[in-house]
């Protein structure tokens, strides 16, 4: 078993890795400056794996608790969800998410290499392959320049990983490449809880479901697909985190820096998602077609073999799982974890 610490646990998908690494006998050190979540997350996982974790309300940027952290704990492996990862905020204020995203992954890998720490999982994300290849997507595509400054992110921490990587063979390094997370956990108690306007689709159509929102705007109609509607790989929040233990497990016993993709390797379209959830929910969801998003693409698939065969891990959950839990969640805690 290995002492970890995740940065950004109180997060979505963070806090659902938790319960895992509890589960699964890790130590769990958290380290979450709660500027995109809550404690009340904490609590939940503490509750539903019966057992406690460390939390530690700090900024990855700061040098001085990072040292301190590593000097208390003596720490096997880092999982590293922190970040911000709003779309279209990172166009407005581009220095905020290179300084928490690069220069904040940079000051925590600095602090990994003082404390002789180097097995890390990295959420990065399909964003990073280039607009131009056809799905499925698989790892050895190449990656290409995101449409936004967060996906920027994404990339140019891939990238220095992998130089780090090949500079210092010390480093064993997982950048898993997540397609589009959505669903909560089964008991109701976790799930997402956006701050504001939700960017992503799976929590507007929960918003519109609970009557938080009137109704949901879909993307264009016009794209080259099944229906007209973008498709995307949705995956279940509780498969993806166990991507992290199996990426955690592999990474203990090697070196070096690898890509995962981590989906379902199906595609839905956005009609088909809001069909499926009120079919399987029993709920209306008005919707109104829009003109397309920018920057948004046709169609995102995974090809996940790499991670079924190298890492063991398979995705349990269909996408009717994904919109009951996502709605049992969201109708269980209409205000999230306000
Ligand atoms: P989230 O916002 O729920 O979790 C991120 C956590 O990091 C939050 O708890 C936030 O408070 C914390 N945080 C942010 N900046 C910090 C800082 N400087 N220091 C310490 N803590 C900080 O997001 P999530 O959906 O759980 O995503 C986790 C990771 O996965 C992020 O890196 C995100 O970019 C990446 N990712 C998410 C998606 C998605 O659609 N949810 C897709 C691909 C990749
Ligand atoms: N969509 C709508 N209406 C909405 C929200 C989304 O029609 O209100 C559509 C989008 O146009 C897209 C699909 O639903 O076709 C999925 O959109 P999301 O915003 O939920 O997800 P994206 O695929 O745009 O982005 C997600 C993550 C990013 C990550 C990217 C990788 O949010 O962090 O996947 O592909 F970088």
């Amino acid at each position: 078993m290995a002492t970890v610490l995740v940065t950004g646990g109180a997060g979505y998908i963070g806090s659902h890795t938790c319960v895992q690494l509890l589960d699964a006998g890790h130590e769990v050190i958290v380290l979450d400056n709660l500027s995109n979540s809550s404690e009340q997350s904490l609590h939940r996982v503490q509750s539903l794996s019966n057992k406690t974790l460390t939390f530690i309300r700090g900024d990855i940027r700061d040098a001085a608790t990072l040292d301190q952290l590593f000097a208390k704990y003596n720490i096997d492996a880092v999982i590293h969800f922190a970040g911000l990862k709003a779309v279209g905020e990172s166009q407005q204020i581009p220095l905020t998410y290179f300084e928490h995203n690069i220069a904040g992954s940079i000051a925590l890998f600095n602090a990994m290499q003082r404390a002789q720490v180097f097995k890390l999982v990295f959420s990065s994300s399909a964003t990073v392959y280039d607009e131009s290849n056809i799905s499925p997507l698989n790892e050895d595509m190449p990656t290409g320049m995101p449409s936004n400054n967060y996906g920027y992110t994404k990339l140019i921490i891939e990238q220095l990983l992998e130089k780090l990587a090949i500079a210092e063979p010390k480093w064993s390094i997982a950048l898993l490449r997540y397609f589009n997370p959505v669903g909560a956990h089964k008991s109701g108690c976790m799930g997402e809880d956006p701050q504001g306007t939700p960017n992503n689709l799976m929590p507007y159509v929960t918003q519109v479901a609970v009557g938080r929102r009137e109704q949901l705007s879909i993307y264009g109609n016009d794209y080259d697909t099944v229906d007209g509607t973008g498709v995307r790989d949705y995956i279940h929040v509780v498969d993806l985190a166990s991507a992290h233990l199996c990426a955690l497990k592999n990474r203990l016993l090697s070196t070096g820096c690898r890509a995962w993709n981590i989906g379902t390797g199906t595609g839905s379209s956005v009609l088909q998602v809001v069909q499926a959830f009120e079919k399987v929910n029993g709920i209306n969801i008005p919707y109104q077609f829009v003109p397309r998003r920018e920057g948004d693409v046709a169609t995102s698939f995974s090809d996940n073999r790499r991670a079924i065969t190298e890492l063991g891990w398979k995705p349990q959950y269909t996408l009717e799982d994904m919109l009951l839990d996502s709605w049992n969640w969201q109708k269980t805690n209409p205000k999230g974890y306000r």
